[in-house]
């Protein structure tokens, strides 16, 4: 493999300064705890941020996902509706609980899922749908809400990619039942590689969260913290404690280092979204015009946040396939441009549930033709037109 230049692949993206080395110094000063007081911190401000009554902390992006169906009540066979270019953790979560996932094709300017066509998805069966706002920019999130109020179903937003991310001014997120969002060390911000986040309005749905995020567990003054004793299991001024459990749950928690991390990556994820939209502007007008390459096109109503940014390639008119432009820009010009998604009903585990090549065509043309480039707040201007005469240069 040729050598990266100025760090230009998406891996390359985690920014943290001296404000996140004294947060990790301050939390092992304090015998650096499972979720403590510094997760309660950033789950308050992070629902403050997100404009949400309610904030959990978990360990990744898929245990929110997973969470969440847990908290909106998802059980076998139920069905839930979502778009097929995703990472597979958006669909696992339902279909780990035994639900019937369905895809309902994409539309080809945003890439989210086509609104339009959600309805002829509907069963009796459904009971949620999952948009993902993919790359970053929000889904058409009026036409999603009104679907679902209309058929008595639960939205749950997969912002995994959108962290900041706005649709007619409302952060993303707190839309429908509950948001998840993602702290991966791809995305566009971290807690030391792994973590993420579900946000609610819903008191019952935070309830369950929180509980089957910690073994289900009442028990407080064990990392737990996420809501009052219950005064008759545990009387205040009793000596001793018993433990209860609801139900059989797992440990999802995230810790007190990585939350203490996330609260100095929060104040920063505006100004860091900002420098993507700006490499987003700087590559948009550098490759405007050159034949067979579609930008991605933000609509007007959005603050599309570039976690990713997409280029659809037309092999004839750009003279070359998506493969081939992958292998070139790598072997010649040392970048290493992504590919997402391959559309999840190619995948085994969803040709296992019957889904077949063929019945999404939209998301196959993406799968076939899409490329992603690195644009995260590291790239300087330099390497930005490093990329566009690379790019450039592979017509010539
Ligand atoms: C759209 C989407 N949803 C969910 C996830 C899962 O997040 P995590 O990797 O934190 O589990 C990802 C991760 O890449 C993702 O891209």
């Amino acid at each position: 493999m040729a050598t990266i230049k100025y760090g230009l692949e998406i891996k390359f993206g985690t920014q943290y300064g001296k404000e996140e080395e004294e947060a990790i110094l301050r939390v092992i000063r304090n015998n650096a705890p499972t979720s403590g007081d510094e997760c309660i911190c950033f789950e308050n401000n992070y629902a403050e941020y997100s404009g949400v009554k309610h904030a959990r902390l978990v360990s990744n992006g898929s245990s929110a996902l997973f969470l969440a169906m847990i908290g909106i009540g998802i059980r076998p066979g139920d069905r839930v509706l979502t778009t097929p270019v995703t990472w597979i953790a958006t669909a696992a979560a339902p279909a780990t609980l035994g639900a019937e996932v369905d895809f309902v094709d994409i539309d080809l300017e945003t890439y989210n899922i086509d609104a339009s066509q959600i309805e002829a998805h509907i069963t009796s069966n459904t009971k949620a749908l999952l948009p993902v706002h993919l790359y970053g920019q929000p889904c058409e999130m009026d036409e999603i809400v009104s679907m679902a109020n209309k058929h008595n179903l639960l939205v749950v937003e997969d912002a995994a990619h959108a962290i900041g991310a706005e649709y007619k001014g409302k952060k993303v997120g707190s839309f429908g039942a509950a948001g998840c969002f993602s702290f991966h060390e791809q995305k566009n911000i971290s807690t030391l590689g792994e973590g993420g986040i579900v946000v609610t309005n819903d008191d019952g749905i935070f309830e369950t969260v929180s509980l089957y995020r910690s073994h289900c567990t009442r028990v407080h003054g064990h990392s737990t913290k996420y809501c009052k004793l219950d005064e008759e299991k545990f009387p205040v001024g009793k000596k001793f404690w018993w433990q209860d459990f609801d139900d059989c749950g797992y440990n999802f928690r995230m810790t007190d280092i990585q939350a203490a991390v996330g609260i100095e990556q929060l104040k920063k994820v505006d100004t860091l979204n900002q420098k993507r939209i700006l490499n987003a502007a700087y590559l948009t007008e550098g490759l405007k015009g050159v034949a067979g390459l579609t930008l991605p096109k933000v609509k007007p109503y959005n603050k599309h946040v570039f976690h990713l940014y997409p280029v659809m390639i037309d092999t004839k008119e750009f003279g070359m396939n998506k493969e081939d432009f992958i292998y070139s820009m790598l072997n010649k010009y040392g970048i290493k441009v992504g590919f997402h998604y391959i559309p999840l009903h190619y995948s085994t585990a969803f040709k296992n549930r019957g889904f077949k090549k063929g019945q999404f065509p939209n998301a196959e043309k993406l799968g076939e033709n899409l490329v992603t480039l690195p644009i995260n707040p590291r790239q300087t201007e330099e390497a930005l037109a490093y990329m566009v005469k690379s790019i450039k240069n592979l017509q010539t």
